[in-house]
């Protein structure tokens, strides 16, 4: 009620949110908002006042005009920002929600497997061979992390939290213990040339799609190991496979690819140097997410900050 009586209209959340099972979403936001109206978006729906969204058709912005929130599950928005999406609404992305400590675990779950040669172990035992390989160096195998925001940051800290020599790499200059930072295209070459274990955590924007190429991927240090956990389309296909075949390059962990799924076709499924997983590193956990969510959209109806929101210009 208003302090004259009247009743005041509930606030209304839109759900359109693609390959998601909503019930337990909708309960979720009911529960944490409650006096909200919640429902699954369908075409023709009233206009609502926030959205949370993956994947949304363009359709679904054509209508839903009045948006004063647009509510992204993941951390990445390419995919969103290239929809026409209503100007005054605001876009928040996911902010960590449970998915730093994912990719930390995976990330460093990747180095470590790699540095101890576990692959090499698997192939030795599963052959009923009982034998030691010499112990490598760890100072010869610096981890490189293109990306130190939300996700970036947690991971360079958790591989130096194994002595590994960690650098980052960022738009803006930054000071994270345990990690050197380089900044910038004018930084970026020496970032390379330092790195033998080159971990992406860069949002795709047009800037830094392909940022993995021949060119780039030639500057590691010989013997290098590419862990993408970003976007496909950061990475060259053609160019890994290219240096892992010339040897330059020792192997790749790959979570995210151009076309998902992996086409069934596609040589990063037999190839022996690459592991590959589903998209799967860091998972939106969906109560963190209903919480984060949930506290941001009374926030906003309270003309209070937000943290997480989307510089549509930047891309990210
Ligand atoms: P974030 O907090 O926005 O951090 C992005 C980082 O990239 C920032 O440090 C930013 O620099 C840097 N950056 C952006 N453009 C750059 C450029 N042109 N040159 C150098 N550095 C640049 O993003 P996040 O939450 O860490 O997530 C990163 C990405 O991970 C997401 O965009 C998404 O694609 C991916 N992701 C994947 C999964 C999965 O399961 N595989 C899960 C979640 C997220 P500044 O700090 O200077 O701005
Ligand atoms: C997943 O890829 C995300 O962006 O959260």
């Amino acid at each position: 009620m208003t302090a004259c009586g009247v009743r005041k209209p509930s606030m209304k959340i839109t759900f359109c949110c693609t390959g998601t099972k909503a019930e337990p979403w909708l309960l979720g936001l009911h529960s944490a908002l409650p006096g909200a109206e919640v429902a699954v978006w369908e075409a023709g729906a009233a206009a609502a006042d926030h959205a949370v969204v993956w994947a949304p058709p363009q359709r679904f912005f054509d209508e839903q005009t009045r948006l004063k929130g647009i509510f992204n599950i993941g951390a990445g928005v390419d995919a969103l920002l290239k929809l026409k999406l209503p100007p005054q609404a605001t876009v928040v992305r996911l902010d960590d929600a449970g998915m730093a400590v994912q990719m930390a675990e995976y990330v460093c779950h990747a180095i470590i497997r790699h540095f101890r040669e576990f692959d090499a172990y698997e192939a030795d035992i599963g052959a009923g061979k009982w034998s030691y390989r010499k112990p490598l160096e760890r100072s010869d195998f610096p981890v490189g992390v293109m990306g130190l925001g939300v996700l970036g940051a947690r991971v360079a800290q958790s591989a130096a939290q194994f002595d590994f020599p960690v650098m980052g790499w960022s738009r803006s200059a930054k000071k994270l213990n345990g990690v050197r930072c380089f900044a910038g295209a004018e930084q970026f070459k020496d970032f390379l040339s330092e790195t033998r274990i080159l971990v992406n955590l860069l949002p795709l924007t047009p800037e830094t799609r392909d940022i993995m190429s021949l060119q780039t991927l030639s500057r590691l240090r010989s013997g290098g190991y590419v862990i993408n956990v970003a976007r496909g389309a950061h990475l060259a296909d053609d160019d890994l496979l290219a240096l892992l075949d010339n040897g330059h390059l020792a192997g790749a962990t790959l979570d995210v690819f151009r076309t998902e799924p992996l086409p069934s076709e596609h040589p990063f499924w037999q190839h022996p140097k690459i592991t590959i997983t589903p998209h799967t590193s860091a998972r939106t956990l969906r109560d963190q997410s209903i919480a984060q969510i949930a506290g941001k959209i009374r926030c906003l109806e309270a003309g209070r900050p937000i943290v997480g929101i989307v510089d549509r210009v930047r891309g990210y």
